[in-house]
């Protein structure tokens, strides 16, 4: 009985609930790949080459980006991976790059050490810098790597996630370089990930161009058909089996949320793992336990994103089951229709609601109309909580 638990099945588990993991099988995404294969591929002229993925929180973005970076791996280019964040110029510059071109060019650096007489400067790092002049660097390093990639019949992808509002200048200088470049019709790709708001943010930015002729990658939740196939093929690739009313159940539970795919995956795998066949019964405790945790992996870290104001847009839409007249959102609010409209722009550019159809709204995040009814203090995170008032006032034990 005990064996298979034994051999580890439990820790076999092929899913992978979390964020920025690659799960066993990305469903859907094979025609978006394709369009980066041509890229790679050094085919004709593609407007993929300079790409920008956006999408919700859990949609798939950093996923994604890691596949179109093995793909390139897979072809020979040089992938020059960053996550924005201040100091990314920085790091690239005195780190990943050296660290880059050492790595693609070791006699040149070997020729560079052997003719200095320098020891103090210490390793092959610091002497790539060294060799490097201190303004451009960043281009003449990329140009560069551009050059030895080239070499070789490959290029440079330079691939970054979570473009945010206070990281729009690394992205610049970044983008710059990478612009530069482009436009000698050198061999580099870029392709940068980030939620709609950020996203809309670089967009407007001065100096950011380039972005915004960029190729505009919207992701979208995946079908029932790729929710079922990115459930059912995993568990059978591992030697079990899911029954069909079982696949079914989790398929439409997941609403073709990749987070939520992976998640209630993971939990019906792990319910009765000495089982060959995944049942209706653990898929239901699967989805009962991955629906709340919703709240604290996506729901939560998604609302503190927002105004005190946007929030209560969330819970006026709240009030409903299904898609929400905006008219009776902004009057639950007490406000006028324009001002109303305007959270709601907020809200889509954060990639929170969706507009199913003229004149109504929709939450974006499975679990979010639920979470907000049975957690309403969540829409008001920061202002003091049922709980927390009940330590105000009364007696002054001093
Ligand atoms: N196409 C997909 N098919 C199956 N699972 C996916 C897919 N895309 C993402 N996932 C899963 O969803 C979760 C969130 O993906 P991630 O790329 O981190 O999202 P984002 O960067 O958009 O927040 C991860 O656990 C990942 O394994
Ligand atoms: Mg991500």
């Amino acid at each position: 009985m005990g064996d298979r638990w034994h051999s580890g099945a439990v820790h076999d588990n092929p899913f992978r609930p979390g964020f920025g993991i690659s799960p066993p099988l990305l469903a859907g995404r094979d025609a978006l790949l394709d369009e980066w294969r041509e890229v790679l591929g050094l085919g004709a002229w593609s407007p993929f080459r300079a790409a920008l993925v956006t999408g919700m929180r859990g949609v798939g973005k950093t996923v994604l980006l890691n596949a179109v970076e093995d793909e390139a791996r897979a072809r020979g280019w040089t992938v020059v991976h960053g996550t924005l964040h201040d100091g990314l110029v920085d790091a690239l510059e005195h780190d990943r790059l050296p660290a880059l071109l050492q790595e693609r060019d070791p006699e040149a650096v070997t020729r560079e050490l052997t003719g200095l007489t320098l020891p103090q400067l210490g390793g092959g790092t610091t002497q790539v810098v060294q060799r490097y002049p201190r303004e451009p660097r960043l281009e003449s390093m990329l140009a560069r790597l551009v050059e030895l990639a080239e070499g070789d019949g490959a290029g440079v992808l330079v691939s970054l996630d979570e473009v945010a509002r206070d990281s729009l200048d690394e992205l610049r200088r970044i983008a710059v370089a990478v612009q530069h470049l482009m436009r000698e019709d050198r061999r580099i790709a870029f392709v940068a990930a980030g939620v709609p708001a950020a996203v809309a943010a670089a967009l407007e930015a001065d100096g950011l161009t380039f972005v915004r002729r960029a190729q505009q990658v919207r992701l979208d939740t995946l079908t029932l058909a790729e929710a079922r196939a990115a459930i059912a093929e995993p568990v059978r690739a591992r030697g079990r089996t899911i029954d069909d009313d079982a696949l079914e159940l989790a398929a439409r539970a997941s609403e073709g949320y990749p987070y939520l795919v992976q998640s209630i995956g993971a939990r019906a795998w792990e319910h009765r793992p000495e089982r060959t066949a995944i049942d209706v019964a653990a898929v239901r405790r699967a989805v009962a336990i991955a629906h709340e945790a919703m709240g604290e992996s996506v729901i939560v870290p998604a609302l503190r994103g927002l105004s005190a104001r946007d929030r209560d847009y969330l819970a006026a839409m709240a009030e409903d089951d299904v898609p929400a007249a905006t008219a009776d959102v902004a009057r639950r609010m007490g406000a006028t229709t324009g001002l109303a409209g305007r959270h709601r722009a907020r809200l889509l550019d954060a990639g929170v609601v969706v507009v199913p159809e003229r004149g109504a709204v929709d939450f974006a995040i499975p679990r979010m109309r639920e979470h907000l009814r049975a957690h309403p203090h969540d829409a008001q995170l920061g202002l003091p909580t049922a709980a927390r008032r009940t330590f105000q006032g009364g007696e002054d034990v001093r």
